[in-house]
């Protein structure tokens, strides 16, 4: 760790808040949902029946509603969307603009008989009719279910039958790196056995042909004689607003549930702490919808706050590796919110590239999703803040909601500590606790947990309230487990070191290891299959795949690799493409019969192997060492 820290202070000195929240966690929660608009007062703050909370009891909201209707006296001629296409179309749209275009889209998915509660699934590109379908939903009270449009078939249909949606809302196609990918055909194939589904609203981004079936509308037919007026549902604080899958270790994507008061409470009030959100600034977050960050931070906190967001549609280095910072002098952008993975790869092409353009409009700097390396850290603070800008690592997860480890400008100055995301945010308990559940002494690794509910906090997982209990609630009691490691320094700043589980982060996103296994293991040559990931200077992570194959197979080990590779990327989709496939003979496994992860990922990444017996429980050292043995002699890169 680096003993090296920044101070920039953004002239906020807040500390009430800090006390108020430490005195009563509460009642502090209670005051900041009241700087959203609720049609009725809740008559119970927090009823929390562990593990399920249930926050701001009987009030009534709606989250459309606070994202819109109630700028139009003040903000109605302000942008909302600017957008920017991957082909350098761009368009704008104001909070007026907004409004009609939810309100219309909104009838239009009435008059499909869409009601409260039912679910749709959203698999569009980063086009603002993304973020008008989602706030429609949330009008009507409709649940929706994003899926990033990076996934493949077989993916979404598994997540549109999860959820039974009965309408799926896609595009002809959508732009990558110059390419149109055909998103109306991934969709045709995922619901080809699914009854759930009644109709496919087709948003015509790119304009070419699409293969018309008795179940599609076309989104400019639907909207054209729609009407601009749609009254917002009152829905209770806790109508569940969205279910986004995510990545576990084992089974199925998890449908995390969210709900609408606490979600929105915690997303207005860290927007505002962490970025310091003020009316003039022009917010720019890189990441795609399809992702938590994007459902929080690009569609709703920024619009409950009134603010202007840039919405980009492509690759971030399409075309070329300067786009981003094209994109920050066109809009002026005040507040950038990225990855380290797309902070490493710029850093990699140097410094010329960042100083031909005028970034001096920027005042603040986030990352998300992956630990930020200290020297990444410091090349973003001076290349691309110049020292004037404080590095905002926030992190939290798609379960959290929102923000839960920040440094917070808005409210306090500290010094920053590069490669740390500093302190908790007000009102709530992390901590970092051992295999018995009790507090480290600092400057100890150990598991990062939270001890008390918070307000962005997952509802459940969709239809599985057993399975929530058991992924989160079951290895402490009493306390969320995150997943993740961390030390907590003796300064009381946390850092995050990484996943203490098997799920994987490659490029900041989240892959199941279950979900891949069982793509790779669909391929008929193969008889068994385990992943890992290792660690890579520019993704953060990459997979590592052992297969081993059916008997007799005798097969071109290269052909039989890219089979696999269009395997997993038809079965889960091209992000969860694995680095390296080795063919091996045997997999180690424990005597129940677990496949051994850590092992592997010793193997693959050349480390030691060490005492084999400490790594699972009922493994049996002979049996580990022997196939562990065999794994190295049969590993041929
Ligand atoms: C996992 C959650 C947070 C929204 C995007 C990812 C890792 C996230 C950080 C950070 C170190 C981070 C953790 C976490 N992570 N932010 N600032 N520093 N690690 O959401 O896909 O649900 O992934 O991302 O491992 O558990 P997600």
């Amino acid at each position: 760790m680096d003993s090296e820290s920044y101070t920039v202070s953004l002239g906020n000195n807040n500390s009430e808040i800090r006390q108020k929240a430490e005195s009563d966690f509460i009642s502090f929660w209670d005051k900041q949902a009241k700087n959203l608009s609720w049609f009725s007062q809740w008559t119970k703050t927090l009823d929390w029946n562990p593990p399920f909370a249930k926050w701001f009891v009987g009030g009534t909201l709606n989250a459309c509603y606070n994202a819109l209707d109630i700028h139009q006296n003040t903000r109605a001629e302000k942008p909302a969307i600017l957008w920017e296409g991957e082909n350098g179309d761009s368009s704008v749209l104001t909070y007026k603009d907004l409004l009609d275009q939810v309100n219309k889209f909104s009838n239009a998915l009435k008059s499909l008989g869409l009601k409260k509660g039912d679910r749709v699934t959203i698999y569009l590109p980063m086009v603002p009719e993304l973020s008008i379908s989602m706030l429609a939903c949330a009008r009507i009270g409709a649940i929706h279910t994003v899926v990033f449009s990076g996934f493949s078939s077989i993916a979404l249909k598994d997540r549109i039958d999860d959820s039974k949606s009965k309408i799926v809302i896609t595009a002809d196609g959508g732009y990558r790196r110059g390419s149109v990918v055909k998103l109306k055909e991934i969709v045709d194939d995922a619901i080809k056995e699914l009854d759930c589904v009644q109709n496919v609203i087709v948003f015509e981004r790119t304009k070419i042909d699409i293969t018309k079936n008795p179940k599609d509308k076309l989104w400019s037919e639907l909207m054209k004689d729609s009407s601009t007026k749609c009254e917002p549902e009152h829905l209770e604080s806790n109508h569940p607003l969205y279910i986004l899958y995510t990545s576990g270790t084992t089974g199925k994507p998890k449908g995390v549930l969210h709900g609408t008061g606490g979600y929105l409470t915690h997303l207005y009030s860290t927007f505002k702490w962490a970025f310091d959100i003020k009316d003039s600034d022009i917010f720019f977050c890189t990441a795609d919808i399809g992702w938590v960050t994007g459902h929080s931070y690009v569609v709703y906190a920024p619009l409950l706050h009134g603010a202007t967001v840039v919405m980009y549609e492509g690759a971030p280095d399409y075309p070329d590796i300067s786009r981003m910072w094209g994109i920050v002098q066109k809009y002026k952008v005040s507040i950038f919110y990225t990855t380290p993975t797309a902070l490493r790869m710029f850093m990699k092409f140097g410094d010329a590239i960042p100083n031909s353009f005028n970034l001096s409009t920027l005042r603040l700097l986030g990352t998300v999703g992956e630990p930020i390396n200290p020297e990444v850290w410091k090349w973003y603070f001076k290349t691309i803040g110049k020292e004037k800008c404080p590095i905002i690592d926030t992190w939290w997860q798609t379960e959290t909601g929102g923000m839960m480890l920040s440094p917070l400008p808005g409210i306090e100055t500290i010094p920053l500590k590069p490669g740390s995301a500093t302190h908790p945010i007000p009102g709530t308990d992390l901590a970092v606790v051992d295999e018995s559940g009790t507090e480290v002494p600092s400057n100890t690794k150990g598991y990062l947990v939270i001890r008390k509910p918070w307000p962005g906090m997952l509802l459940t997982l969709w239809g599985d309230d057993d399975k929530y209990k058991t992924v989160y609630w079951s290895k402490y009691e009493n306390s969320y487990y995150s997943g993740d490691y961390a030390i907590k320094d003796e300064d009381g700043y946390f850092w995050i070191l990484g996943r203490a589980d098997d799920v994987l982060k490659v490029a900041g996103h989240r892959i199941g290891t279950a979900e891949l296994e069982s793509s790779i293991a669909s391929h008929s040559d193969v008889a068994e299959a385990a992943v890992c990931g290792i660690p890579d200077e520019i993704k953060g992570e990459v997979i590592i795949a052992f297969v081993v194959l059916k008997q007799g197979i005798k097969k071109n080990e290269e052909s039989l690799r890219k089979e696999i590779i269009k395997v997993v990327r038809n079965g889960v989709g091209p992000i969860a493409t694995p680095e390296q496939i080795y063919f091996v003979s045997k997999l180690p496994k424990t005597r129940s019969g677990k496949i051994m992860r850590r092992l592997l990922k010793s193997i693959a990444k050349n480390d030691k192997i060490g005492d084999v017996s400490t790594l699972e429980d009922g493994a049996a050292v002979s049996e580990v060492q022997s196939a562990f043995d065999e794994l190295k002699k049969s590993i041929k890169k």
